[in-house]
């Protein structure tokens, strides 16, 4: 015997039978579907919607809400009970009930009945959540020493509590603490990582709040390091640079040879050098947030000379010798090219192309431009040039550098 045989049985006529009812009683209430607990908003409205509606014609609907009648059908006849007359409306066809400005006492539950067909669902009215603001330590916070309490507070109910740093799920740990409600924080002691943004986001099924709070932890200044060379010429400009790592930014004082210089800049800076500033320099940065100071002495030698170990590099001498031998290469070329033109192994710059001369006096007219000679050096003859024209740019270009290489001759 199927359930639906057993009830066609009840419907016709077996009321007399309690014992059946009783017994077919769990499939009795599984009749009607609904799709599951549903929730409202209070001033929201919620709809009651069975997933399998009977074809109905001329049976009996009601609508229950706990043992309280809220609606009956039957027929053209529609009953509304008072308390519910301006807040509910009902479709015929699905037998759906719409429950319309829900309080917060409408939570419970609700039972259809078409004749013998019955089912039931569950209402859950939240209150919205609103307020939700965050508190957070007053004091400033110091890495290492300060605890961070972060609490929340907001109205409405409140089914669950979550809470970010920096947009990635804030996880309890050795130092990060939660309430057994998770509606406060404590962290302990704090590190400057612990720096950012936290949100925290009350929510139930019909509503959500969040609030921000950001929290700079006080640090430093640690890392302090001087740059600057360490033995320098006599006469030169110096300067050692002092930095560190703080929150908040560092100031700095300078000693020499454990005196004050008065110097509170990050840069300590000697326009030039005398042998009396060889000796111990010494930058304190101090953080007047956490009252902290570090101190870095940077060892300076000023000495004739004293440049060559700069940036451990070349020694001036071996910069001046680089430098004449690029100036006696380039000048060789120049030497070179001079000579090649002279003597017809390229091709000769056509003077009548280059217009006037742009020079009033041409101590020496040439194809190729105003040779002035410079001086002759090891069978090489170095001249000058003037009035170059456009056209033989590429050219130009040559013998350009041969004029700025002696330029100081002109
Ligand atoms: C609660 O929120 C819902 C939707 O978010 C809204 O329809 C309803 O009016 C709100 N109720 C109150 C009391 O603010
Ligand atoms: C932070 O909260 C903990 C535990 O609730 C408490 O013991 C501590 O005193 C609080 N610290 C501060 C600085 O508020
Ligand atoms: C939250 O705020 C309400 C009123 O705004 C206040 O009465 C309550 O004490 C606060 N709770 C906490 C934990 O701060
Ligand atoms: C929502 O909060 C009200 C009081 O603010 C309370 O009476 C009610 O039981 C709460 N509902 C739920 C589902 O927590
Ligand atoms: C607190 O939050 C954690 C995850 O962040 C969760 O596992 C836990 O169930 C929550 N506790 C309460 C009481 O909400
Ligand atoms: C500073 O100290 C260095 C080495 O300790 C010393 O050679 C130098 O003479 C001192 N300079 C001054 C101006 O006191
Ligand atoms: C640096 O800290 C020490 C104590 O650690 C203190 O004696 C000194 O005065 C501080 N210096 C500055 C410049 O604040």
């Amino acid at each position: 015997m199927t359930a639906e045989s057993s009830i066609m049985m009840v419907s016709h006529g077996l009321y007399g039978i309690l014992w059946m009812l009783s017994c077919f009683g769990q499939f009795l209430s599984e009749d009607l579907q609904f799709p599951g607990p549903a929730n409202g908003a209070i001033g929201g409205s919620v709809v009651f919607r069975p997933d399998n509606p009977p074809a109905t014609s001329d049976e009996l609907i009601q609508w229950h809400f706990g043992p309280i009648p809220i609606l009956t059908v039957q027929s053209d006849l529609t009953l509304i009970a008072p308390a519910y007359r301006d807040r509910v409306s009902f479709d015929r066809t699905t037998l759906a009930l719409e429950l319309q400005n829900l309080r917060l006492d409408d939570s419970g539950i609700y039972r259809l009945t078409v004749d013998t067909l019955t089912g039931e669902t569950l209402l859950h009215v939240f209150e919205n959540i609103t307020n939700v603001r965050l508190t957070g330590p007053k004091e400033p916070l110091i890495e290492e020493e300060s605890t961070a309490n972060i609490t929340s507070n907001g109205t409405g109910n409140i089914t669950s509590v979550q809470w970010m740093k920096d947009n990635s799920p804030l996880s309890p740990s050795n130092s990060i603490i939660f309430s057994s409600d998770n509606r406060s924080v404590s962290i302990s002691k704090v590190q400057r990582s612990d720096s950012g943004e936290y949100q925290c986001t009350y929510s139930n099924p019909i509503s959500s709040g969040t609030a921000k709070l950001s929290l700079v932890i006080n640090y430093g200044p640690n890392d302090v390091s001087i740059k600057g060379k360490d033995v320098v010429d006599l006469g030169v400009r110096v300067s050692l640079s002092c930095s560190a790592n703080s929150e908040p930014a560092a100031s700095f004082s300078w000693k020499f040879n454990g005196s004050d210089t008065g110097v509170t800049t990050d840069t300590f800076t000697i326009e030039q050098t005398d042998f009396k500033d060889s000796g111990d320099y010494e930058c304190t940065a101090l953080n007047s947030l956490t009252k902290r100071n570090t101190t870095k002495n940077h060892a300076l030698l000023v000495k004739v000379g004293g440049g060559g170990k700069v940036g451990g590099g070349l020694s001036s001498g071996a910069i001046a010798g680089i430098v004449i031998g690029v100036l006696v290469a380039v000048a060789g070329i120049c030497g070179l090219i001079v000579y090649l033109t002279k003597n017809k192994k390229i091709p000769k710059i056509n003077l009548s192309k280059s217009g006037p001369a742009r020079g009033g006096a041409q101590t020496r007219q040439d194809a190729v431009g105003d040779f002035h000679f410079l001086f002759s050096h090891h069978s090489i003859t170095f001249y000058y040039i003037t009035n170059i024209t456009n056209t033989y740019w590429e050219r130009a270009v040559i013998v350009t550098n041969c004029n700025s290489v002696i330029q100081p001759q002109r």
